[in-house]
């Protein structure tokens, strides 16, 4: 079959998978690849048992996959067959060197970069699809066309703002999206060649354009905007707990002003994921470097009030359970790093499984996507560790749940079965305030919401 268009996209992870099963649904016209280095995670894209779990993404890959969606390994014949190429390796956090624990390790991405102008034999846009440092784009084209070999190459800045567990509604029916391009006549034609895709489905005035460097700076900002918001209701959280404040009031209070807006102000023990730490510690990397202290240091204040709160959680624990979970044993329901998606990465979770360890708590784990990616994550941790599916038997002979997700199973158990199951005095600790406190309460438990009076029977 003659396809209208051949795209590529160099990394199946969270972001390029389903971004690209997304295309290839809303336009059979278009021919769709995506490739990998991991045969393993390709393998699992050509099966029913996706790589990642996400809801409704099973569906639109099965109705595009062999249609015109195809996932493989062969990144050399991918970049020569296609036009467009989406670049969306991982940038994590760098462990070494300059910049460690700080800025974003680009290797992935710069390999990739060489191996597209070493395979391209025609004309090519490449797409940034991964958040980058604002500037890559820069060192993009300079690899692209060190070889000096008449082809050319036009990068555009395409971020995606997908949040997981969403993914699927937020490709369908997307706030905006963002393209970024350089202002010459071919990045132009370019830009609007990525535009045509988009407007497949998505209305004209939601795709907005920009220059290439507001782009790449604007998704960083978006991820650092959000992150903030919530450590600032995280930090008056704190601050309820010493007043008898009610932080649902309060945040229900400031919410209501259309100014604030009330979405993304829930409390909790922490915000995760792969995307807010390491975007805002890029964006405090790039400040410092470019001598803006009084900046970095507030941005950095967003991820200190972050670890603050999940510290916080366990000292809460610690007093509240008399000071000792020395062979306690203690239920953390739910493991990933919010609800509706199994993954584990930077979820509040793995710091507070490893602090109660250090306590040498006994840990139950349970969670209903993230079992497997939780065993992981915690293979360096020492000390009892159990995953256990079913919450009922995951909570039976504990001393305390702590909830870490906030799936919505858990707030419809019976919690008058597992009351009578645990070890008593029996304990809540709901770091996502999604329980009926008082109903607990009135069972039995010892309940400690967060930025809430604690319910106690002492
Ligand atoms: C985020 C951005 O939302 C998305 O636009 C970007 O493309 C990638 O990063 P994601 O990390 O998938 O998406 O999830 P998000 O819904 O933003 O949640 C991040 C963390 O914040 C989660 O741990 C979540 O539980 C927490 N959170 C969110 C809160 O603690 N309180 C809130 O009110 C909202
Ligand atoms: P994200 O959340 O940004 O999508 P992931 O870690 O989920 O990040 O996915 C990134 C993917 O990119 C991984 O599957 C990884 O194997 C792949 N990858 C990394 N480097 C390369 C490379 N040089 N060529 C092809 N794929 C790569």
């Amino acid at each position: 079959m003659n396809f209208k268009k051949t795209i590529l996209c160099i990394g199946a992870g969270y972001v390029g998978g389903p971004t690209m099963a997304m295309i290839a649904y809303k336009c059979p016209q278009y021919k769709v690849t995506v490739v990998d280095i991991n045969p393993e995670r390709i393998a699992q894209w050509n099966s029913d048992d996706l790589p990642i779990y996400e809801p409704d993404l099973g569906e639109i890959v099965k109705t595009a996959r062999g249609r015109n969606l195809f996932f493989n390994t062969d990144i050399e014949k991918g970049i020569k067959e296609s036009e467009i190429i989406f670049v969306s390796v991982n940038t994590p956090t760098k462990t070494y060197g300059t910049g460690a624990g700080m800025a974003a390790d680009l290797q992935y991405w710069e390999k990739t970069a060489r191996q597209i102008r070493d395979c391209a034999d025609s004309h090519k846009i490449v797409v940034e699809k991964s958040t980058l440092p604002v500037k890559t784009a820069l060192a993009m084209e300079r690899i692209l066309t060190s070889m000096n070999n008449g082809i050319r190459f036009d990068v555009l800045s395409n971020p995606e703002f997908l949040a997981e567990g969403t993914a699927i509604k937020d490709l369908e029916d997307p706030g905006r999206v963002l393209i970024g391009s350089r202002e010459t006549p071919d990045c132009l034609k370019a830009r609007d060649a990525l535009v045509e895709i988009y407007a497949n489905w998505v209305p004209k005035e939601r795709i907005i354009t920009s220059n290439i460097w507001s782009s790449e700076l604007s998704k960083l900002v978006s991820n650092a905007f959000l992150a903030q918001r919530i450590s600032s209701i995280n930090s008056i959280s704190a601050l309820c707990e010493k007043t008898d404040a009610n932080i649902i009031e309060v945040s229900r209070a400031v919410g209501m002003d259309s100014r604030v807006g009330n979405k993304f102000l829930n409390t909790s023990v922490g915000f995760g994921g792969s995307c807010f730490k390491k975007d805002i510690l890029n964006l405090v990397y790039i400040c410092r470097s470019q001598g803006l202290d009084e900046v970095a240091d507030y941005w950095e204040g967003v991820v200190k009030i972050n670890d603050y709160q999940k510290e916080r959680f366990i000292l809460n624990m610690l007093s509240a359970m008399f000071n000792t979970l020395a062979g306690k044993r203690i239920c953390l329901f739910g493991f990933a790093f919010k609800a509706n998606t199994g993954d584990t990465r930077e979820s509040p979770a793995i710091s507070i499984a490893g602090r109660l360890a250090e306590e040498k708590a006994d840990l139950i784990i349970t969670d209903p996507q993230a079992l497997k990616n939780a065993m992981i994550a915690l293979s360096d941790v020492n000390g009892e560790i159990d995953y256990v599916k079913d919450p009922y038997d995951a909570a039976a002979g504990c001393d305390a749940i702590a909830v870490m997700t906030e799936w919505d199973i858990y707030a419809g158990l019976d919690f008058e079965k597992i009351y009578k199951s645990m070890t008593k005095p029996a304990f809540v600790f709901d770091g996502r305030n999604i329980l009926d406190h008082e109903k607990l309460f009135e069972i039995g438990f010892n309940v400690y919401p967060i930025g809430k009076p604690a319910l106690t029977h002492f």
